[in-house]
Parts: structure tokens; sequence; C-alpha cells
């Protein structure tokens, strides 16, 4: 039963904007960020500089690294929870759910952390300041193809803070 509420409890957070449409990418069972069948699509500019991306990369091997992994890979079974009803990082490169999550939300899951929701990541907002949470939200987007950051893209901007 209790793993049945954390669950209830971490769904409307982790997956809002989760709204599926046919221009989604799907996502894959084998960790690939797209379908390679996909055809092209037009790169769009990406809203952080190459500064920030190098200023995100030691924070988040400090801050983040011990969880989702180095390379922001994550942890493959990121969907199943475990014996306590909790859920593990999941990946942020793009190949799980950050993409679903407007800016705003993603700033938000950091700065709050997922225990007040039942999850188990801490909250930063004491050890990081708005600027670095940005830095690593860039560092970990830099890490998305053009097609997920395209459709990262529409879905932000539909979701105003
Ligand atoms: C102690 C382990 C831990 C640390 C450290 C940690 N996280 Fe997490 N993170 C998690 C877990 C577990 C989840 C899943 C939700 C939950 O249980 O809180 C998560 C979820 C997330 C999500 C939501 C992803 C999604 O698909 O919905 C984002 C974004 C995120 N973390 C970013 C970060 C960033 C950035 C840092 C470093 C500043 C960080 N996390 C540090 C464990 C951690």
């Amino acid at each position: 039963m209790k793993k049945i509420l954390v669950l209830a409890l971490l769904i409307p957070l982790f997956l809002a904007g989760c709204s599926k449409s046919s221009q989604e990418p799907e996502e894959s069972k084998n960790g690939q960020a797209a379908t390679p069948s996909s055809p092209p699509v037009a790169s769009v500019p990406r809203w952080y500089t190459e500064e920030q991306v190098k200023r995100g990369y030691p924070l988040f091997q400090q801050h983040c690294a011990e969880c989702h992994k180095p390379d922001a890979s994550g942890d493959p079974n990121w969907k199943q929870v475990d014996a306590e009803g909790k859920l593990p990082p999941p990946p942020l490169n793009g190949t799980a759910h950050a993409w679903h999550h407007p800016l705003p939300l993603l700033r938000r899951i950091v700065r709050e952390g997922g225990i007040p929701m039942g999850g188990s990541m801490p909250p930063f907002k004491d050890k990081l300041d708005s600027k670095q949470i940005d830095d690593i939200l860039a560092w970990v987007q830099s890490h998305w193809s053009d097609q997920i950051y395209a459709t990262w893209n529409k879905i932000n901007q539909r979701k105003k803070p």
C-alpha cells in the first residue's frame, strides 16, 4: 500500500507536463535518446551558453553525480520503486523523463528536492544559488539531442512559470 501511495504522490510532480502528443519522441528501452529512424529536426537555439555548460560540469560532479552518475545516465531501473517504495535516481541525459519538465519545474525540483513529495532527492536551495542551478541544468541539457531539446522547448514554451 505504501508503494502505491508514494507513486501516487510522485507521479503528479515528476510526470507534470507529460501530455502525450504525436510529436514527442518515443522513450526508448535501450537508453538511446532518440529513435534512430526519426527524421532530422531543425536545431532549436539553446537557452544557455557554452560558459554555463562549462561551469555546470564541476558543480554537477560535486552535487549530483553520486546519485545521477557522472555522465547523468542515472539508474537503469529508474522506473522501479525499491523495497522502501522510493524511486532510484533517474537519468537526466534525455533518455528518461526530465525533458517533460519546463525550466521553472526543473529549477524547482533542484531547489526543493523530492522529499516533500515522498521521494528521496535532497533539496539544494541552501547549497546552490539560482545561477549555479541554471549552470547545472545547462550542463544536463547539453546532453539532450536536438530532437529531445526541440520537444522540450515546445513544452517549455507552453508552461509559463
Ligand atoms: C541523494 C541522491 C540524489 C542527489 C544527490 C541528487 N538527486 Fe536528483 N533525484 C534523485 C531521485 C531519487 C530522484 C527521483 C525523485 C525522488 O525520489 O526524489 C531525482 C530526481 C531528479 C530530477 C527529476 C527528474 C525527472 O525525470 O523527473 C531532476 C531534474 C534531478 N533529480 C536533478 C538533480 C540535480 C541537478 C542534482 C544536483 C544538484 C541532483 N538531482 C542531486 C536523487 C538525487
